[in-house]
């Protein structure tokens, strides 16, 4: 075959990775644990061709500089695996909204290896594909699997030894991720550029590293109890702790903006009021809340009437990604 299609959603973590403890080998410092989503993703074409060097189209732009290379290194690993020189062009679609900065590198770089193994005649398994996603983006090697994914991480962890896999699919938890999108603008600081400054300069980097794999036993076992409580106190605190510690990096990095608070706020205020939600926030301002799938329309409703609150989304556990028809 030399072409091939294939389509990743994007997946929030529940418990974060923030740091690498190889930055050569993209070794995540920590383990993760996700849910990939069943809305927002990316379908990636890839078709070899004659041409002396690849082309990406992102969107129905044409890509050159930093985003090619990404990609076109990325690309290095395949033909190295399949043999070939052959040069490619790829197509990617992403539909999440646009410039949202809501994971798109996880749908993209999951959507990629499967296509370009398939282009390129390599035959893996889902957890080598999980190996090879990783190269291009840490929560990449978690989007290769539908409903919740475990990723391993840590120091001393070879490369061979750092891939996701499933431990419960969509269907096990009647769960909702409701989205709110708190801001257009295009994030500042690449979240790999925002890991290697916290790790150099905050002083509770350790901290979070020391009490991170706790959190990963406690959630992993919350999952399997399809306990939503426990999962999702455990949330909020990976997020706020991976939060605090940028805070206090030197300078300091805040992706956080007053509508990510306001949200914040109104997911305890609902709280309080007796809704079962959690909030979780990424390398970004958007907040995603975990919630029961009966209540995610009202908690929806309430959190879209929150000023500065851009779009609402209800997302629920997705599958992995699949090749599919062009
Ligand atoms: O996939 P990366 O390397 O861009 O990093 C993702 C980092 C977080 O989204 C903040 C956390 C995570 O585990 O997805």
């Amino acid at each position: 075959m030399t072409s091939a299609t294939a389509y990743a959603h994007t997946n929030i973590a529940l418990i974060k990775y923030w740091g690498k403890a190889d930055v050569e080998q993209n070794i995540p410092a920590t383990g993760s644990l996700s849910l990939t989503l069943d809305c927002f993703g990316t379908k990636t074409s890839v078709t070899l061709g004659d041409s002396l060097t690849d082309r990406l189209t992102l969107n129905q732009k044409a890509q050159e500089g930093l985003a090619l290379d990404r990609v076109s290194r990325f690309l290095d690993r395949v033909r190295l695996l399949a043999g070939s020189q052959k040069r490619c062009h790829v197509e990617s679609l992403n539909d999440v909204p646009t410039a949202s900065g809501l994971a798109s590198s996880a749908s993209a770089f999951a959507a990629l290896a499967l296509a370009a193994t398939k282009a390129y005649g390599v035959q893996l398994s889902e957890k080598e594909l999980s190996l090879l996603a990783r190269y291009g983006s840490g929560s990449a090697a978690r989007s290769v699997f539908g409903g919740f994914a475990l990723m391993h991480g840590g120091q001393g962890l070879s490369s061979e030894e750092c891939y996701a896999k499933t431990i419960a699919s969509p269907s096990h938890f009647q769960v909702a991720m409701v989205v709110a999108q708190c801001s257009n603008a295009q994030k500042k600081v690449s979240s790999s550029e925002a890991m290697l400054h916290t790790a150099k300069t905050s002083p509770y980097y350790q901290a979070w590293i020391d009490t991170h794999s706790q959190d990963l036993t406690n959630a992993t076992h919350a999952v399997s109890q399809g306990d939503i409580k426990l999962l999702g106190q455990l949330m909020e605190h990976s997020t706020l702790k991976m939060h605090a510690c940028m805070h206090a990096a030197r300078p300091a990095i805040n992706y956080l903006n007053d509508a990510t608070l306001r949200v914040m706020e109104g997911v305890r205020k609902l709280r309080s009021q007796g809704a079962n939600c959690y909030f979780t926030m990424d390398a970004g301002p958007h907040v995603k809340v975990l919630c029961p799938q009966n209540e995610a329309e009202t908690i929806g409703e309430e959190l879209a009437s929150l000023s500065g609150v851009i779009r609402v989304d209800i997302a629920r556990p997705g599958p992995g990604a699949r090749v599919m028809q062009r």
